[in-house]
């Protein structure tokens, strides 16, 4: 009996322990691989702040900054310029425009324990590689953060769109790092540093842009053109995160004009000076009068063209830029802003046909322009085929500040790409060397 019952006992014994074996192998085979991937590779960022900031008040004080304390960037902050670079609104659209709806970008997050890259979709950080590379990618500027931004051809295979997209997202970093009062720089080599990071194949490192505390607080005074031909540049009532969550791309307008006012404020938006001097780095320049965007080598190479009912005009941000680039330290020349007449009457669907059909019924159309010879300088002449992104990149911020300004002002256009360059020229009287780059039809 007890024999009997000890053989029982054993059986058991045995099944069990066999079938706790099997059970011990599935979940090594199955599981185990799961639990022993990398530990945690997604952090969590804490919900965006609401920038309160007038978005002409941003415009205005659109600069860049090189200097850097070591105060730390709060990830609430990082986390709110983040999600202005290329984040989810809450209508699920992204915070900028993209070119076509084509999103190419990816943001690298260099931080001093690790390097990550940004997921708008849950607004995180994933983790990509251990250590601290701010300063071997960032080396132009320290800063406690530097942002890669990163153009992926697996998705566009267009070098110049995709740096336009990132011009869009780079204006939006800086506006939205001033309203929290850091401040950040764009900077854009080649090779580009970012290949320092062992970039995936098809991920091209274009512009880095270190984020961090000004050493030198912003210190702005209000001082309007003396003299201009259009009328002053007025505030609107809209916030940068209201116009960041309200822009909405529009391929079809009311048959209205706009007014000389709206007209102005656009154009000057895509390319002209702030109501501001800057008095911050007063020691070595005394005054600058800063611009809405910024501009690799601060060449400012490009012609802004508008189009209208009345005829083809070409935006002067300043009557004395020939000599402003010389004399910009001497502050009281005022700042002579307008437009010139290049043709008279209703062009608006010869612009059309040089690019896409329902631009004809837009109230304005503004055109950015590359005037090739303003890039081929002695000291760097970055006129080549090779450079063509970094004018890309101005043209995609410059296009990208018409429809946020569009949108404070309760208008809205699209970003257009030109089909026909020649008929475009020849519309606008330029020569060869003057490449029409970007479009922006907007109306009501
Ligand atoms: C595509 C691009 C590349 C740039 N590269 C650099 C750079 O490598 N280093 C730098 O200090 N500034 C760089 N800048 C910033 C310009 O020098 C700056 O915008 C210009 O001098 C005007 O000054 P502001 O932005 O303060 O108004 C770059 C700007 C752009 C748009």
């Amino acid at each position: 009996m007890i024999t009997t019952l000890g053989n029982d006992v054993k059986k058991t014994l045995f099944q069990k322990s066999m079938v706790l074996g099997i059970s011990i192998i599935f979940c090594s085979l199955t599981m185990m691989p799961a639990l022993s991937a990398a530990p945690l590779t997604e952090y969590p960022l804490p919900p965006p702040q609401h920038a309160s900031m007038i978005v002409e008040e941003s415009m205005f004080r659109r600069m860049s900054v090189r200097n850097y304390t070591t105060e730390p960037v709060t990830d609430q902050d990082l986390s709110t310029v983040l999600w202005a670079a290329y984040g989810l609104r809450a209508d699920g659209n992204r915070t900028v425009p993209g070119m076509n709806e084509v999103f190419a970008s990816i943001i690298y997050v260099l931080k001093e324990d690790a390097v990550y890259t940004y997921n708008p979709w849950n607004h995180s950080l994933v983790f990509y590689k251990e250590g601290d590379y701010r300063h071997i990618v960032g080396w132009q500027y320290n800063a406690p953060i530097q942002l890669g931004l990163v153009w992926d051809k697996n998705i566009s295979s267009n070098q110049n769109y995709a740096a336009a997209e990132l011009g869009e997202i780079g204006q939006n970093i800086n506006f939205m790092a001033d309203a929290l009062n850091l401040g950040t720089v764009a900077t854009g080599e080649r090779p580009s540093p970012l290949e320092n990071l062992g970039l995936p194949s098809n991920q091209i490192g274009l512009i880095i842009i270190p984020l961090g505390h000004p050493v030198k607080p912003y210190n702005f005074v209000n001082f309007p053109f003396w003299v201009s031909f259009l009328p002053r540049i007025q505030k609107s009532d809209m916030n940068l995160t209201t116009v960041l969550e309200k822009r909405q791309e529009k391929t079809s307008w009311e048959n209205t004009t706009l007014s000389k006012q709206e007209q102005t404020q656009l154009v000057w938006s895509s390319y002209g000076y702030s109501n501001y001097y800057d008095k911050s780095d007063s020691d070595r320049n005394p005054v600058k009068r800063h611009r809405t965007v910024p501009s690799a080598h601060e060449y400012y190479p490009l012609l802004i063209y508008l189009v209208n009912k009345t005829g083809v005009y070409r935006y002067i941000p300043n009557t004395y830029n020939p000599l402003y680039g010389l004399l910009r330290d001497i502050w009281f020349l005022p700042v002579m802003t307008g437009l010139l007449k290049v043709t008279d009457g209703d062009k608006r669907s010869d612009v059309a046909q040089a690019s896409e059909s329902f631009v004809a019924s837009a109230p304005i159309i503004i055109i950015s322009v590359l005037d090739v010879k303003q890039t081929k300088k002695p000291y760097d002449d970055v006129s080549g085929e090779d450079f063509r992104w970094l004018w890309y990149y101005e043209a995609g911020a410059s296009a990208h500040n018409v429809l946020l300004e569009a949108t404070a002002w309760n208008l809205s256009g699209t970003i257009v790409q030109p089909t026909n360059l020649s008929a475009l020229q020849s519309l606008l009287r330029l020569n060869e060397g003057q490449v029409p780059l970007i479009l922006v039809p907007v109306g009501k």
